[in-house]
């Protein structure tokens, strides 16, 4: 750089610091006079005796004239006269190839109090969208490795895919098989609003080292503050579009992106906005969007990516699961009464949709799949009159075949929770259940 350039830079720069402090603090909000910021800006607040400890905190709104801040951490030791320092910038992890393998909080920071690792690039946590115009369209599959979804519900490398299910069907442990069989080159796993002592089983038991040695994974436990939580689903999705940019397939596991929303309520609650439908705030459908549109393609790279959805009962319609349903291109419903059953993984494929699968797969492909879908569901339909003996062999031709096949698809939907199964094997089992049906 020339000498001209660099004085020029330094003439630029804002050497003040700038600073507010503490008028009052109500729950979760800390009002203070000053600093001069805009929302979103990051603040460093001096507490305790003798103002030596920082703790940070966002600008998430402003009443009359003074700011309103949001701490990232637990307020204890904050009185009136604090002083509240501006950062000037929004919230920045850093992010490199480093943290492969590590676990790391919604700042950034490895969760057992360890050093980052050196040679990190500092990311702006929130971004916006790729430009709609310079995202190439999902042409080919990507594979999971697990068979019902390779097959039935082929998923297209840069697809983004609701996972919809109630509590204990089995979310996290699909999660983990992904993560683990998955051709992606690295995977992105954000646990938010988990319980403390499922962040443990999922890492050990579901993850397991394999699965962890591909993976960052970023945690938001659900005693954390509401923007913890939120950030933690950012910070995620920043980490997967760093490594975008540098030409990765990156696969984004989101769980869940209901506590998201949970967690952007609490916030807009508090802020004063008016509550909606089910208690959910106005932002609540705006900051969803803009959370979801950022992963997928763009002109490096690709984020396939998996949001889970908790959906109490059978209830498609909450909300939350229907904004998101919007969104995605893609859903993949488990069902409880299949995991009583012991079928697991407890996909429902008959009310799961993938919505590139016509666009990434080959003819024979698709068609195979339908066929066995339309057998399924003439089973199930006819399943209630074949299991109290009221069906007679011979009444129906399509029916007769249901049943011929329904062990076979059964076994085939059917996959433990460590076998690992290709693309290419899973398609070619579904080809030839279908071709047995001819
Ligand atoms: N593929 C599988 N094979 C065998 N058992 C399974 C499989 N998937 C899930 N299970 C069983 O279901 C139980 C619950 O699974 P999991 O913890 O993955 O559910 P979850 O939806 O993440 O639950 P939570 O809502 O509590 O987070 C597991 O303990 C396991 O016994
Ligand atoms: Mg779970």
């Amino acid at each position: 750089m020339k000498l001209e350039e660099l004085i020029d830079q330094i003439e630029k720069i804002d050497s003040y610091k700038r600073f507010g402090s503490v008028k009052r603090v109500v729950g979760l909000m800390i009002e203070s006079q000053g600093p001069e910021s805009s929302v979103g800006d990051v603040c460093c607040i001096h507490i305790g005796k003798g103002r030596t400890r920082k703790i940070q905190a966002e600008v998430v709104g402003f009443k009359n004239e003074s700011v309103i801040l949001m701490p990232y951490t637990d307020v204890q030791d904050i009185s009136p006269g604090c002083l509240v320092e501006a950062s000037s910038k929004p919230l920045e992890v850093k992010i490199g190839t480093a943290l492969i393998g590590q676990v790391i909080d919604s700042l950034g920071q490895p969760l057992d109090g360890s050093q980052l690792p050196k040679g990190l690039t500092p990311v702006l946590t929130e971004q916006s969208p790729p430009n709609p115009l310079k995202r190439p369209p999902i042409s080919e599959p990507i594979e999971v490795g697990v068979r019902m979804i390779d097959s039935m519900l082929t998923v297209g490398n840069g697809q983004r895919v609701g996972i919809f299910a109630g509590s204990g069907v089995g979310k996290s442990t699909l999660l983990g098989m992904i993560a683990r069989n998955t051709n992606a080159d690295l995977n992105v796993i954000a646990l938010i609003g988990e319980r403390g002592r499922e962040v443990r089983e999922f890492i050990e038991r579901d993850l397991g080292p394999e699965g962890l040695n591909r993976s960052i994974v970023v945690v938001a436990t659900s005693d954390q503050p509401a923007l913890m939580r939120i950030k933690g689903a950012y910070t995620a999705t920043a980490i997967a579009e760093y490594f975008r940019d540098k030409g990765l397939n990156v696969m984004l596991m989101m769980d869940s992106v209901t506590r998201v929303a949970m967690a952007q309520r609490e916030i807009g609650l508090a802020v004063g906005e008016p509550p909606t439908t089910k208690g959910y705030t106005p932002s609540v459908f705006a900051v969803l969007p803009k959370l979801l549109e950022r992963t997928g393609t763009n002109e490096h790279g690709s984020i396939t990516a998996f949001y889970t959805v908790l959906v109490d009962g059978d209830d498609m319609n909450e909300p939350i699961a229907d904004t998101v349903r919007g969104i995605l291109d893609g859903h993949f419903v488990l069902d409880r009464a299949l995991a009583n059953k012991g079928q697991y993984p407890a996909i429902n494929v008959l009310k799961s949709v993938s919505r590139v699968m016509n666009h990434i797969a080959d003819s024979d492909h698709i068609k195979s799949a339908e066929k066995v879908r339309e057998m399924l569901s003439t089973y199930i339909n006819a399943e209630d009159l074949i299991n109290i003996g009221a069906y007679k062999r011979g009444s129906s031709i399509e029916i007769d075949e249901a049943i011929r096949l329904y062990p076979s698809i059964i076994s085939f939907l059917k996959q433990e929770t460590h076998e690992k199964i290709s693309i290419l094997e899973s398609v070619g089992q579904l080809k030839g259940i279908a071709g047995k049906g001819e």
